[in-house]
């Protein structure tokens, strides 16, 4: 069954065409990064405006692409929470409207979930249960995926967002939105002991994050040795912060795994494209006997392939809209 997919939740306009959870038959993204780079960040206003100019052109090349018409598609699944509203209403009225008019089955896919099952398309062979990390822009999750469409929170943010923490120190050093990216390339020839920063623990809560005080210490010693008129080494500030981040979200991720029995570990969300959090989950579920899955480098940023993923298990379990069907900024992935 092929699915045509619409995400807009951010700064990404995408369409996909997957058929059966598993196969890209297509994946256009319109990415409007460099425009919002002027401001520092996402400007909602502008997201919204540059989704509604893109969303028909890259559906059609997303159809064009997959060499599919409307009337091979079984269903629409659409991102419908959580992101800008203004940016998620944009790509939930073009569903439903397209639903509306040609009577296609109109699918509401959370953007979290199809995050995870972005590692349905890189990992052919994973199926739930597994314990998944979460780690985007706005979000921090430890989740339990029980079935495709059935999950709990183990864990969270307290406060920033593991991508959030990263680009704010990444701006603090002068580098252009989305920092994290750059940051954790410059990191690759600094040296991760050169500066030691702490790892914040939420007491009674020991599978939560919390990354705020950690982000103000690389702040506060980036202003300190302004003011004194000394120069740090970029790459060692960098490689010193990736290594506390990285440190802080494999603690908790590994002990909530030995704490529930789970030996099949999976990663999600922009920041799962992080090298050293790539490599030293790798190397901690190889030395346990642990299976461990992450998505493949293009996959881990928004696409509409992965909603096109989730969207058809979504499908299966019978998660189907009416032309009622709002946009939400706020929603657990549960
Ligand atoms: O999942 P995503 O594309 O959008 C949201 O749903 O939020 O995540 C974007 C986040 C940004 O904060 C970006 O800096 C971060 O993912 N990111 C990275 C890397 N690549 C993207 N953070 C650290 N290392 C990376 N290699
Ligand atoms: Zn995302």
């Amino acid at each position: 069954m092929n699915i045509l997919a619409i995400e807009s939740s951010c700064d990404e306009t995408a369409a996909a065409v997957v058929s059966d959870g598993r196969i890209v038959r297509s994946s256009v993204v319109a990415s409007q990064v460099e425009e919002h780079r002027l401001y520092g960040g996402v400007v909602p206003e502008i997201a919204s405006r540059r989704h509604a100019e893109a969303i028909t052109p890259v559906t059609r090349q997303a159809l064009r692409e997959a060499d599919c018409s409307l009337s091979d598609i079984g269903a629409i699944a659409v991102t419908h929470a959580p992101g800008l509203i203004g940016a998620l209403l944009v790509g939930v009225n073009f569903a439903k409207g397209l639903s509306l008019s040609t009577g296609i089955p109109l699918v509401p896919t959370h953007h979290l979930r199809s995050h995870i099952a972005s590692n349905y398309i890189s990992g052919q062979e994973l199926k739930p249960p597994f314990l998944c990390l979460v780690v985007s822009g706005g979000h921090s999750h430890i989740v339990m995926v029980k079935d495709y469409t059935e999950m709990k929170i183990i864990g969270k943010t307290r406060d920033d967002a593991a991508g959030e923490a990263f680009d704010k120190a990444a701006r603090a050093m002068g580098m252009p939105y989305p920092g994290g990216i750059e940051l954790d390339k410059v990191a690759e020839s600094g040296d991760p002991g050169a500066f030691k920063l702490p790892r914040p623990i939420v007491h009674d809560a020991p599978y939560d994050f919390s990354f705020s005080g950690l982000k103000t210490a690389v702040i506060n010693l980036l202003h300190n040795s302004a003011q004194k008129g000394e120069t740090l080494r970029k790459e060692d500030v960098c490689a010193s912060y990736r290594y506390a981040v990285v440190d802080c979200l494999v603690t908790n991720f590994i002990k909530a795994a030995d704490d529930l029995n789970v030996d099949r570990l999976v990663i999600a969300g922009g920041v799962s494209a992080n090298s050293l959090l790539r490599k030293t989950l790798s190397d901690e579920c190889r030395r346990r006997g642990w299976e461990f899955y992450m998505p493949d480098k293009k996959w881990c940023g928004d696409n509409a392939a992965m909603v096109g993923s989730q969207g058809y298990y979504e499908y299966l379990s019978g998660n189907t809209a009416d032309t009622d069907l709002n946009a939400y900024a706020t929603m657990s992935i549960e």
